[in-house]
C-alpha cells in the first residue's frame, strides 16, 4: 500500500510518501518521496517555538512540500477532464469550509493542489498530537481537504508513537518476530521525556515523564542562559565535547541530578535550568571555557539522570529491547552511554538514524501503517468510505498520550 503522511506538530513541516510492501509481521518501507522544511531560523530569534508562527509558516510550506514528494514519487499529473460547474462549485465550497481557518492554505491549495490527478495513495494520515494545536490543526485540515478532493482515507496518527515505530524497520530485517519483548522506549524531544514499557507490539503503557520541562527544552533554555542560539542541544553538546578533549578541570560547583533517587519514573529538569541561571549569575562574566564546562557539567548531569532511570526500568521489568527516540538522541554522550549500558545489560538496542530522530514525516507514515493494518477489515472498509471519514473526523490533542 501507500501512505502519504504530514507533520505538522511543532516547527517542522513534512510529507512524505511510503511505499509498504508484505504484512503487519514483517513488512519492506519504500519512501518515494520525502521533503521536510524546518521553522527553527524563524523561531531562533524568538529563543523558542511560537505557536501561531509555527500555524502561519506551516500553511505556507505545505503546498509546495507536498508538489515536491508528489513529483518526486511520479505522482505529479494535472487532470485533464473539466469538472462541471455544478460539481465544482460544491467541490470549492467544501475545500473553503474545510480550510476556512487557514486562509493561507486555502489559497495556495485553490492554486496548486485542485488540479492533480488523484494519485494511487491509499491511505493519508496525519499527526493528531501530542503538540502545538494550532500547528496541528493546519497539518489534520490539510488532511482532510485532500481525502476530500482525492476521496482517500484518513488515519490520525500520536505523534510519540511515530516515534517508537520508526526505529523498529532501522534492522535490515524488519520482523515483528524478531523483536524481543518486553522494550522500553526512552522519549526525549523539545517537548517531552517520557519512559515507555511496551509489553507486547503496539501496547504501551508510560512508566513516568517530566513532571516540568522536557530534556530538550532543558537544553534550549541553558543555551540561551550561555548565550548560545536556538535550538540549544546541538551546542551544548558541541561545547561539552570540547571540554572533554581539552581535559578542562571540572566545575567547581557540580550541578544537581534531579531526582535521579526519586525512585520512581519521572523526570525534572527545571530546577537544573534554575541551578545553571544561579551559577551562571554568581560566576559574572563567562570566558569561553567557562562556558564549555557549565555545558559539560549540565550535559553529565541530563545524562546521567536520564540513563539511570532507563536502567531502573530495564532491570525492574526485565526488558529485553531499549528503543530510544526524539530530537534529544541525536546527543553523542546519550548515545554512548546508552550504547554501553545496553552492552552491559544484554539488551537489543535501537537508535533512529539521524534525520529519524528530528520530527519527520516517514514516522508517521510507519505509524500509519501498522494502525491501519491491526483495524479489523470492517473498520478498514467503513475508514476507506466517505461516510467512515465523516465520523472519524480527526481532531487536534495537544496533550494526547497513550
Ligand atoms: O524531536 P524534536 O526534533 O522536536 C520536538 O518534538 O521537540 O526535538 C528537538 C529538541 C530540541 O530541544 C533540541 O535542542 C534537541 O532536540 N536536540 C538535542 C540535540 N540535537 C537536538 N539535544 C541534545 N543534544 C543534541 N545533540
Ligand atoms: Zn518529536
Amino acid at each position: 500500500m501507500k501512505i502519504l503522511s504530514i507533520e505538522t506538530s511543532c516547527d517542522e513541516s513534512a510529507i512524505s510518501i511510503l511505499e509498504v510492501k508484505g504484512g503487519i509481521k514483517n513488512p519492506t518501507f519504500k519512501i518515494l518521496g520525502n521533503a521536510l522544511r524546518s521553522q527553527i531560523k524563524i523561531h531562533e530569534q524568538y529563543g523558542g517555538v511560537f505557536p501561531m508562527m509555527a500555524k502561519r509558516e506551516h500553511q505556507k510550506n505545505l503546498t509546495p512540500l507536498l508538489l515536491k514528494v508528489l513529483k518526486e514519487s511520479n505522482f505529479l499529473n494535472t487532470k485533464s477532464e473539466t469538472l462541471n460547474p455544478k460539481k465544482l462549485k460544491t467541490r470549492n465550497l467544501k475545500l473553503e469550509t474545510i480550510l476556512a481557518r487557514e486562509t493561507d492554505l486555502l489559497v495556495h491549495f485553490k492554486k496548486h493542489v485542485i488540479n492533480i490527478k488523484k494519485p494511487a495513495i491509499d491511505l493519508i494520515a496525519v499527526t493528531n498530537g501530542p503538540g502545538l494545536e494550532p500547528a496541528l490543526w493546519v497539518g489534520i485540515n490539510f488532511a482532510q481537504a485532500l481525502g476530500e478532493l482525492w476521496d482517500i482515507p484518513l488515519l490520525g496518527v500520536n505523534h510519540m508513537e511515530g516515534h517508537i515505530l520508526s526505529v523498529l524497520p532501522n534492522k535490515k530485517e524488519f520482523s515483528i518476530s524478531n523483536f524481543k519483548f518486553p522494550m522500553i522506549a526512552l522519549l526525549v524531544s523539545g517537548g517531552h521525556t517520557e519512559l515507555v514499557l511496551i509489553k507486547k507490539f503496539l501496547s504501551y503503557e508510560i512508566l513516568g515523564k517530566t513532571r516540568d520541562d522536557a530534556a530538550g527544552e532543558a537544553f534550549d533554555k541553558v543555551a540561551r542562559i550561555l548565550g548560545l542560539p536556538y535550538p540549544g542541544g546541538p551546542e551544548i553538546s558541541r561545547l561539552a565535547q570540547k571540554a572533554r578533549t581539552s581535559h578542562l578541570a571540572p566545575l567547581n560547583f557540580p550541578l544537581p541530578r534531579p531526582m535521579i533517587h526519586s525512585k520512581d519514573f519521572d523526570f525534572s529538569f527545571s530546577g537544573l535550568k534554575t541551578a545553571v541561571l544561579y551559577l551562571v549569575r554568581d560566576m559574572g562574566i563567562l570566558s569561553d571555557t567557562d562556558k564549555e564546562k557549565i555545558a559539560r557539567e549540565f550535559e553529565d548531569s541530563t545524562v546521567d539522570v536520564l540513563e539511570s532511570k532507563t536502567k531502573d526500568a530495564i532491570l525492574k521489568y526485565n526488558v529485553k529491547s531499549l528503543i530510544i527516540g526524539g530530537g534529544v538522541t541525536a546527543n553523542k554522550e546519550l548515545q554512548k552511554r546508552l550504547k554501553l549500558m545496553s552492552k552491559k545489560l544484554g539488551v537489543d538496542l535501537y537508535l533512529p538514524e539521524k534525520k529519524m530522530s528530528t520530527d519527520n514525516a516517514i514516522m508517521i507514515g510507519i505509524s500509519a501503517f501498522f494502525n491501519f493494518s491491526k483495524t479489523p477489515a470492517s473498520h478498514r472498509k467503513l475508514a476507506q468510505s466517505k461516510a467512515g471519514r465523516k465520523k472519524n473526523e480527526i481532531k487536534a490533542e495537544g496533550n494526547l498520550s497513550f
